[in-house]
């Protein structure tokens, strides 16, 4: 019933999708899915189904203290795929704790979402938000690359991990790679990889990540724009 926001039990019945969550209402529009979250209408890079049911009761490569997860990632705190409007919660700037973001206007930042969202199935970029000050305050990308070999399989690539400075070791870097590690599996991916500094290895190896014998990380660099 397009244009109708679904609310409560009927919610359920969307598309044959999941729960709501806190502080979430999803919208049928045009056919397509919208997120509206604290009273923000948004259409989500991917479906947000996916982080509600992956197993983190059954599937345990980490374990959390207190307990946390995609569905309950702590008080005030909401994950989920990032929406174009995270452009004025933050995103950006919390990107520039990772590396050089540059001035990217609004524009270009619309542009390039417009250009992932139009290439399905493929980048699952994850954020957490804090519902008291609305700003995205962690994020990581998995992107889902698609091969003809191994019988058309596909394989996926974190990237662009980061936790706000304000909000570390808070197990919210733990959860974001957990969870993609496990979206990855569930989107179908053969297998995982991802490129680190000397001083996270440790970090990523508590997931199952290993440096592989006679495997090298190579990299070319061409001028910055
Ligand atoms: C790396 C980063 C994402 C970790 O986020 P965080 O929310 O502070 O991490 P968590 O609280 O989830 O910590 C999880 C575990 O990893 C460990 N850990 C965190 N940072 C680590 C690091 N740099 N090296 C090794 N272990 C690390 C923690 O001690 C913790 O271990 P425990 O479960 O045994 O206590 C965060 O420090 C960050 O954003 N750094 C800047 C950006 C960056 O370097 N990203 C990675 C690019 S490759």
């Amino acid at each position: 019933m397009p244009g109708k926001a679904y609310e409560g039990e009927g919610l359920d019945r969307v598309k044959g999708r999941g729960r709501k969550e806190k502080g979430e209402r999803r919208r049928e529009k045009g056919g397509e899915e919208q997120l509206i979250q604290n009273g923000h209408e948004d259409k989500p890079l991917y479906d947000p189904s996916l982080l509600r049911d992956l197993d983190f009761e059954g599937d345990k490569q980490v374990t959390y203290d207190p307990e946390i997860s995609p569905q309950n990632p702590g008080e005030n705190l909401l994950m989920r795929p990032l929406c174009r409007s995270d452009f004025d919660r933050g995103y950006m700037v919390l990107l520039g704790q990772l590396t050089k973001v540059g001035e990217v206007t609004r524009e270009e930042f619309d542009e390039r979402f417009s250009t992932m969202e139009n290439c399905p199935d493929t980048y699952y970029i994850t954020v957490i938000e804090d519902t008291t000050t609305g700003q995205i305050i962690g994020s990581a990308s998995l992107i889902k690359e698609f091969k003809f070999i191994r019988q058309c399989s596909a394989r996926g690539r974190i990237e662009d991990v980061v936790v706000d400075n304000a909000y570390r070791g808070k197990q919210l870097g733990k959860l974001l790679l957990d969870t993609l590690t496990k979206l990855g599996k569930r989107v179908g991916c053969y297998k995982m990889s991802l490129e680190c500094l000397d001083k996270v290895v440790g970090f990523y190896e508590t997931f199952g990540y290993r440096k592989e014998e006679g495997q090298n990380y190579m990299c070319r660099r061409y001028q910055p724009k």
